[in-house]
């Protein structure tokens, strides 16, 4: 695991663009895993203005997001399909059919897991993974447990995953209590991931994930084993580092 701090959010925000825009130049049919939430909002908004400004060009590029809450319209505000496209897909080039979100509306739930797992191992393997964390330590919608599941599936939200998210919803009876995720297994078999951590909420998960064994109670820990996990996080994210 390599570690960059950053001084700022805004620093680390620059630098997740600047590597996802680099392998977007080198390699453009690049495929990206991609996350949601507030972390990666400056990274999003630098990438939006990178094609503003210098023409970057995602015409041949492909996206999978991590997961998508269970229940929710693709036009409910708080879905991560609405996210993407308000935050990220729909101001640059990338087309529509290679955006992909897993269906949290499906009827058959084990079979849309199934379905999106396979769309990944069809297109990938996923070049560059940028992900966020849970205050828990939790990766996706991969909650801490006992035991993970390698592939995609659908994972019940832990009491505090659902308070975390409650700002987003109004109150935290709001907040849906599953969601489909890629398991760590697929996320794992990206060829490069960056992890994004930006305030200080989240130095104890960063810690654990870092210097904590690899167990299933810390799902980021498991990034330990990835040949080319890097982070970026800040100062206040990385306070607990010493
Ligand atoms: C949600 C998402 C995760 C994200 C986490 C942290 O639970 N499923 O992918 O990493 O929130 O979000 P934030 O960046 O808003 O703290």
């Amino acid at each position: 695991m390599f570690i960059t701090v950053t001084r700022s959010y805004d620093e680390m925000s620059q630098r997740a663009a600047l590597l996802v825009a680099a392998h977007v130049i080198v390699k453009p049919d690049t495929v990206l895993g991609l996350p949601t939430g507030s972390t990666p909002l400056g990274m999003y908004r630098e990438l939006v203005r990178m094609r503003r400004e210098t023409n970057l060009g995602f015409s041949r590029v492909a996206t999978f997001n991590l997961d998508e809450y269970v229940g929710l319209p693709p036009d409910d505000p708080q879905s991560y399909d609405f996210f993407m496209r308000t935050n990220f897909t729909d101001h640059v080039n990338l087309r529509r059919d290679r955006v992909f979100i897993p269906d949290g509306r499906a009827r058959d739930l084990a079979a849309e897991c199934r379905r999106y797992e396979k769309l990944i191992e069809r297109r990938g393997p996923i070049d560059l993974f940028v992900l966020g964390i849970g205050q828990n330590g939790h990766i996706g919608f991969n909650e801490p447990s006992h035991a993970l599941q390698a592939e995609t599936h659908v994972e019940t939200l832990s009491a505090r995953t659902r308070r975390a998210n409650a700002r987003f919803f109004g109150s935290v009876s709001k907040v849906p209590r599953r969601a489909i995720t890629m398991g760590m297994g697929t996320i794992m078999k990206a060829r490069e991931i960056i992890l994004l951590a930006g305030s200080k909420e989240k130095a104890e998960a960063i810690k654990r994930a870092v210097k904590g064994p690899v167990t299933p109670a810390v799902p980021a820990s498991v990034l330990q084993l990835h040949p080319a996990c890097r982070m970026f996080i800040d100062s206040s994210a990385a306070s607990g580092l010493g």
